[in-house]
């Protein structure tokens, strides 16, 4: 071994060590004022200390940013999370919020690209993909989202439309960003439905995509992403899907509205 092989050895295996184990809640366009502010107490009650290779992050609507950075300020291991930004960096588009408003309320994660968007906002890969440079110019980790519809995963190849979606927004990133991405596989067909893809089908798209990264960033990046899998995730099935080796958490809909399963599903992320 020569000494640069040691070195990237030795940053693999330290890259391998710090991938954190991550559990996401998106709250999608849920709940008042006062219920969000007990939910995210409860979780802080139930969840009073986190190991610290794990991240929890709650992605909550636009109007409660602030209130909820509040509430999780002194308990580290929690983040709070915009659920969306405009594709723009700021002017006349009313109704829209910037990565740069964001970053100035100290908003660290932002989700790009879920596949409700991309449905009922007809979001592009281009638009994406600006989001995903705004996101990055404001020191905000994008929770990138991909994952292919019912039709795909019967008489397709899910595989490979997934990492068509990953090449189409993450071609104009630089391999320094890359690096900071968080992936979340969310099969169309498992969100909301109560219809989770089985752990090996989960392990199948997510060793695909990091074995895309690996192809197309080299396995140092690859390494240090940690995928999320999401859809119809739930305190009893959460352990099942996170003792796969590439899976590394969960992004949360559903399950996150109640504290108890929240917490559960946090529990069951691997030591
Ligand atoms: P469910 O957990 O409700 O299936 O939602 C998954 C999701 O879309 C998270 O972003």
């Amino acid at each position: 071994m020569g000494r640069k092989d040691v070195e990237n050895y030795l940053f693999n295996q330290l890259t391998m060590v710090m991938r954190k184990k991550i559990a996401a809640a998106n709250w999608k366009m849920n709940l008042n004022w006062n219920e969000a502010k007990e939910l995210i107490t409860q979780v802080l009650d139930q969840n009073p200390t986190i190991p610290s290779l794990h991240q929890v992050i709650i992605a909550v609507p636009f109007p409660y940013l602030d209130m909820a950075s509040h509430l999780i300020a002194e308990h580290p291991g929690f983040a709070i999370a915009a659920q969306n930004c405009y594709h723009k960096s700021s002017g006349a588009y009313t109704g829209e919020v910037s990565a740069t408003m964001l970053a100035s309320m100290g908003i660290r994660y932002c989700l790009v690209g879920h596949s409700e968007r991309r449905e009922y906002q007809q979001e592009t890969p281009a638009q994406l993909s600006d989001k995903l440079q705004l996101c990055f110019s404001q020191a905000i980790t994008p929770v990138f989202c991909c994952g292919e519809p019912l039709t795909i995963r019967e008489s397709g190849d899910p595989c490979d439309y997934v990492r068509n979606q990953l090449s189409e927004s993450l071609l104009s990133l630089t391999p320094e960003q890359i690096a900071q991405l968080i992936i979340a596989y969310e099969p169309i067909w498992a969100i909301g439905t109560g219809k989770t893809a089985s752990a090996a089908q989960a392990q199948e798209m997510h060793l695909a995509i990091r074995n895309y990264l690996t192809s197309t960033y080299g396995s140092v990046i690859a390494d240090a992403i940690p995928i999320l899998y999401g859809g119809s995730v739930k305190g009893n099935n959460a352990d099942a899907i996170f003792t796969n080796p590439d899976i590394d958490g969960g992004l949360v809909g559903g399950a996150s509205l109640n504290a108890v399963e929240f917490s559960a599903i946090i529990k069951a992320l691997p030591q």
